[in-house]
This record gives C-alpha cells, structure tokens and sequence, in this order.
C-alpha cells in the first residue's frame, strides 16, 4: 500500500515484561538498510521539513510521544504515536514532520535506504512543484 499507515507490531505480553520485534518484509514492507532515532528533543522543537526521493521509513515511538505529520502533494495526514508495538509506515515521496514530543520520548526510525543527502528534498515548494 502506497498510503502512510499505522502498522501493528506483534506484542508478546508477559508478567516480566513486555516484548515487540520487527521483521524487514514482514511487519514491514522493505529491507532494512538503517536504524536511527532521536532523542533529547527539548519542548517546542520540531524535526523532519523535508521528503524523501527514495527512502522509505517506518517509525516508532519506543518511549513517549509524538505526532507524525505527512504530506502527500495532495492532502495531510497526522499519526499520533504513543505506544512501542505500533508505528507509521512513510512511502517515498511524502513531506514529512515530527513535532509535539513529550519529554523523554525517543523516536525509532527505521528506514529502507543508507544516508544521502541527495535523497533529501528540503524545500516545500520544490516537492510541490514535482506533483505538477
Ligand atoms: P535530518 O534528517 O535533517 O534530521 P530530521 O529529519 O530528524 O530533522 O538530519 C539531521 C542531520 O543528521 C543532517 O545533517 C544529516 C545527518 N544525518 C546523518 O548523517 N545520517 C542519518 O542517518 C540521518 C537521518 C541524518
């Protein structure tokens, strides 16, 4: 499916302790090529104002909270991420913001591409623009 949507991640409930995991082209639908997350996001700040050409990502709200907002060229969608065994699948191709972190929250993102920057879009005009 080629529309941002939430993602279930299996949940092992136990006395001891909760578990989740991920599997690449299973939970979610590509290989995984990088793992990052950010974290010490002081209060009002925001992350992201860009799109990706080629990368996909997945993320996951492993601690806290945060909202996930998303442009397609067309409309815009806002996830809400609050739980470690769901998370939002980004396509390619989307303008993509993070902000509205609680304290402490730590963003897990898994994405199907290694860095470059020349897969970023960082002005919102020239993503626009791509959509005709
Ligand atoms: P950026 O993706 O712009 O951050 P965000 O979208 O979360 O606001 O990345 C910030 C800086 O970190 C930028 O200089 C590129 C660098 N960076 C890497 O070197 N490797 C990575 O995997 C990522 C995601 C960023």
């Amino acid at each position: 499916m080629n529309t941002p949507h939430i993602i279930n991640i299996p949940k092992i409930s136990d006395p001891r302790g909760n578990l989740s995991f991920i599997e690449e082209e299973n939970h979610i639908p590509f290989k995984i090529k990088r793992i990052y997350w950010i974290y010490d996001v002081p209060g009002g700040e925001k992350r992201g104002g860009h799109a990706f050409r080629e990368t996909e990502e997945f993320i996951v709200a492993l601690s806290g909270s945060f909202d996930v907002v998303l442009h397609d060229g067309r409309q815009e969608y806002r996830f809400h991420l609050n739980r470690s065994y769901y998370g939002v699948y980004v396509p390619k191709m989307m303008w993509r913001m993070l902000e509205n972190f609680s304290t402490n929250s730590l963003a897990l993102i898994l994405a199907s591409t290694v860095f470059k920057e020349s897969d970023y879009i960082r002005e919102f005009d020239e993503f626009m623009k791509l959509f005709g």
